[in-house]
């Protein structure tokens, strides 16, 4: 098989294509070949040495690292046990980061992992979405929110026109939230058409102007902005959650004890600032089987994502496109 790897952490030169042994799938596991594969803000900061200290222990962040977690391709052998899916199934999926990611014509992974293509959608949009569908309906669990106890009360969005905040936006609206959608000038009309009832530019209205009645806040943005947005919280909130936690960069600058201790230090200092009886959560990517029943049940009505297909050759180039922030979710086409 061939992958975009890495030998090193560098710049986006490190990557290169290589042949690799294709993997066997073992029990529980299937064999797909990779018609897409999704390059998320997440790869680009792995490749950049990100994760690289609790990755390595959990194994990884073995050189040759291809990276990846989304992909939409067709089954090409099944591991035993597997009864859920069968060769030639068209699928698409998210697996946990590993060493033998999605960024290659070839990548196994369980079979709870992938999920059958709805027909009549396009393979890169289907590789774009797992990953940010289930981080972000886990952070809207992870925040306490669920359709009883919204009722129509406001939640905000913050880093609302990326990847995560779009499908946040649309899943909150589904449930019956007022969403506000805070984000750059640029993506203010796609919040809205993702079922936002009021937009911020927060070019133009810092956080600290908006209204403190929110029964629920997102942070899909920046963490210095935590305290702003925990701030903007009601006195009977329901809860706050981040995807954007400083937890895997303290471990990398500090190591596993002194990275956890800084990283308790700051989280006890943020969930002191939230009102009494609200959640305060960090949130991460976990594949976990009620998402995936969610997102097979919701896929096709999903906001699209636009996206930008390269060639595998040209992985350097699409990290590229992710690391300057280009329209468009990137997304490599390995065949
Ligand atoms: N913990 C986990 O397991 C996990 C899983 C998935 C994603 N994540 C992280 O969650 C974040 C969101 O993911 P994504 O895929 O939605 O990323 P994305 O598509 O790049 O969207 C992030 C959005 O945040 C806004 N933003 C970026 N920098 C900002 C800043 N300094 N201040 C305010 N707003 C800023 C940008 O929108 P505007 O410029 O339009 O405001 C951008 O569109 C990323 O940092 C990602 O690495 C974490």
């Amino acid at each position: 098989m061939t992958a975009a790897a890495i030998g090193q952490f560098g710049p986006p030169s490190v990557l290169r294509l290589q042949r690799l042994p294709c993997p066997a799938p073992k029990a529980g596991e299937i064999l797909v070949r990779v018609q897409a594969a999704a390059v998320h803000p997440i790869d680009a900061r792995r490749r950049g040495g990100y994760a690289r200290r609790l990755f390595a222990l959990m194994g990884a962040a073995r050189m040759p690292l291809v990276l990846g977690n989304g992909f939409a391709g067709t089954v090409v052998a099944v591991g035993r046990g597997v009864t859920s899916l069968r060769v030639g199934d068209a699928v698409f999926g998210a697996k946990p980061p590993s060493s033998s990611g999605t960024h290659a014509s070839h990548v196994v992974v369980r079979a709870e992992h992938a999920l059958r293509q709805p027909a009549g959608m396009d393979a890169m949009a289907l590789a774009a979405l797992p990953y940010n569908f289930l981080t972000a309906a886990r952070a809207i669990t992870d925040a306490g929110i669920t359709a009883q106890s919204l009722q129509g009360r406001a939640v905000l969005v913050y880093g609302a026109s990326g990847g995560l905040g779009l499908l946040a936006i649309w899943l909150l609206h589904s449930m019956g939230a007022q969403v506000t959608a805070v984000a750059g000038g640029a993506g203010l009309d796609d919040c809205r058409a993702a079922g936002a009832t009021t937009v911020v530019d927060r070019h133009r209205q810092p956080l600290h102007a908006l209204p403190r009645h929110f029964a629920a806040t997102l942070n899909f943005a920046n963490w210095d902005d935590e305290a702003a947005l925990l701030h903007l919280l009601a006195p009977d909130a329901l809860g706050h959650a981040t995807t954007v936690h400083p937890m895997l960069g303290n471990i990398d600058r500090h190591g596993l004890l002194g990275g956890a201790l800084a990283t308790l230090r700051q989280r006890r200092r943020m969930r002191a600032q939230v009102p009494k009886g609200a959640r305060y959560a960090w949130t991460v990517f976990r594949p976990e089987p009620a998402l995936f029943a969610l997102l097979a049940q919701c896929a096709h009505r999903l906001p699209a994502p636009a996206c930008t297909g390269y060639p595998l050759s040209a992985a350097a180039q699409a990290h590229r496109h992710v690391e300057q922030r280009l329209p468009g979710r990137a997304v490599l086409l390995p065949a």
